[in-house]
């Protein structure tokens, strides 16, 4: 097999083989075919697009370029989810003990990541003395005992997607469905789940910017996720608003508790307990959507979510005594961010808030910052809200960086309308297996 030949074959928009997509990933891991071929393949890629049989070999042969976590142990189906990022996204830290609640599987590896605010390993690290690095032993001993573990991701997992992610970044080769959806399920795939929920983000604060674009990912990541053999839910949700009302590595987590015991925002208590009755389902715990999504609400009011909240960051080495004073451990040098007019919340724009919350120090630009745990922004108007002129529209919770950037931008995000508001629906669409 020549290199020049699969570029070819790409470029005049044939189809490659399994046998041909598996051995080019091998051969680039290891090095033998060079940069600037690879780079040609995935402009060829960009134009000419995959068919689903090409994507699926695309995602399994980065799956196998490493290691694939095995759960076989653990008894009953596991279950994971996974998001393609938005601002205030903290579904995995409520839907997690809320499924073990249940009697779901959790076992989960989150990620870090750059962005406006740290991955779920960060934000549970806020929490004193907790622990996101278990030994195997560990990690399996405490699903089977709690249900659920969550850690940070350790070993190798796809190398070869990282080294193509970084290729694609400086080659304009991003954006290209059937790239991303092998490069998101080549993770998924070897995770060790047996059902998976993808939660495809869509709007101004997402990675996906329009619905239809978002619908083709979720179809294939879904088609993907069939042809492995693994159960794939996607659920496409709005992301033009931010998600719940924290921004912020602890603050999220504060919104995180007061939603396990009932007390969350109705954006976040949607989309977490459709994700979850999506995955109580799989998990074969219930046979009905909507039984399943009640069962969900209830254990988030009866506090039997927010019970296996605390086993879990117990287990973990959290300190309860500060989950159970949060205000401990966020920033109290706060500023409001006041409205210059009176009207109704048309927009707020997500991705500007999550690059204000960046600004105050929540995120990491590059793998090397460090995060302020207790900074962030708590939004006090959302989309359809009526506001007086004067009124916070938001807290930011500050250190010293960024303050006047981050009140510009977080003004310059809401849009004041004086006309009505109309409905915009959370959950966009479904696509399942
Ligand atoms: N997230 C991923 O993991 N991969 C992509 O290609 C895009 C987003």
């Amino acid at each position: 097999m020549r290199m020049t030949d699969l570029i070819t074959k790409k470029r005049d928009g044939e189809t490659l083989s399994d046998t041909e997509i598996k051995t080019m990933i091998s051969r680039y891991v290891e090095g033998s075919i060079p940069d600037y071929q690879m780079s040609a393949f995935l402009m060829a890629t960009y134009f000419q697009g995959m068919t689903d049989e090409e994507s699926t070999a695309l995602a399994m042969a980065m799956r196998d370029s490493g290691d694939v976590i095995d759960l076989q142990m653990l008894p009953g189906i596991k279950v994971d989810k996974h998001s393609t990022g938005g601002v205030g996204d903290k579904v995995t830290l409520v839907l997690g003990p809320l499924l073990a609640s249940q009697g779901a599987t959790f076992a989960k590896m989150s990620g870090r990541g750059l962005g406006h605010t740290g991955g779920t390993v960060d934000k549970l690290e806020s929490i004193p003395g907790f622990r996101v690095e278990l030994s195997v032993d560990e990690f399996i001993r405490q699903v089977q005992e709690i249900g659920i573990a969550v850690v940070g991701q350790s070993g190798d997992i796809a190398p070869a997607d990282k080294k193509l992610y970084a290729l694609r970044d400086v080659t304009a080769t991003v954006d290209s469905i059937p790239l991303i959806a092998s490069s998101i399920m080549s993770k998924k795939l070897a995770s060790g789940a047996d059902a998976i929920v993808l939660d495809v983000k869509v709007g101004h604060g997402a990675f996906m910017k329009d619905v239809e674009d978002a619908t083709k990912l979720a179809r294939l990541m879904v088609n993907i996720g069939r042809l492995a053999r693994k159960h794939v839910t996607a659920v496409l949700t709005d992301m033009d608003d931010p998600l719940g009302h924290a921004i912020g590595n602890a603050l999220e987590v504060d919104e995180a508790i007061r939603t396990l015991k009932g007390n969350g925002p109705s954006d976040l208590i949607d989309v977490t307990t459709t994700i979850g009755a999506y995955l109580l389902m799989d998990a074969k715990i219930e046979s009905d959507f909507e039984v399943a999504k009640t069962r969900l609400k209830k254990a988030l009011e009866d506090h039997s979510a927010y019970q296996t909240f605390e086993a879990f960051v117990s287990a973990q080495g959290g300190d309860i005594e500060a989950i159970r004073h949060m205000e401990r451990l966020i920033s109290k040098k706060t500023v409001d961010v006041l409205a210059t007019e009176s009207g109704a919340i048309e927009s707020l724009d997500a991705l500007t808030i999550g690059l204000a919350a960046m600004r105050l120090g929540a995120g990491r630009e590059t793998k090397d910052d460090v995060i302020l745990k207790d900074v962030g922004i708590v939004l006090k108007k959302k989309r359809g809200d009526a506001v007086e002129k004067g009124e916070p529209l938001a807290v930011l919770h500050v250190q010293d960086q960024g303050v006047d950037d981050a009140y510009q931008m977080v003004l310059g995000a809401y849009r004041i309308s004086q006309e009505p508001v109309a409905f915009r629906p959370l959950i966009k669409s479904v696509v399942r297996d």
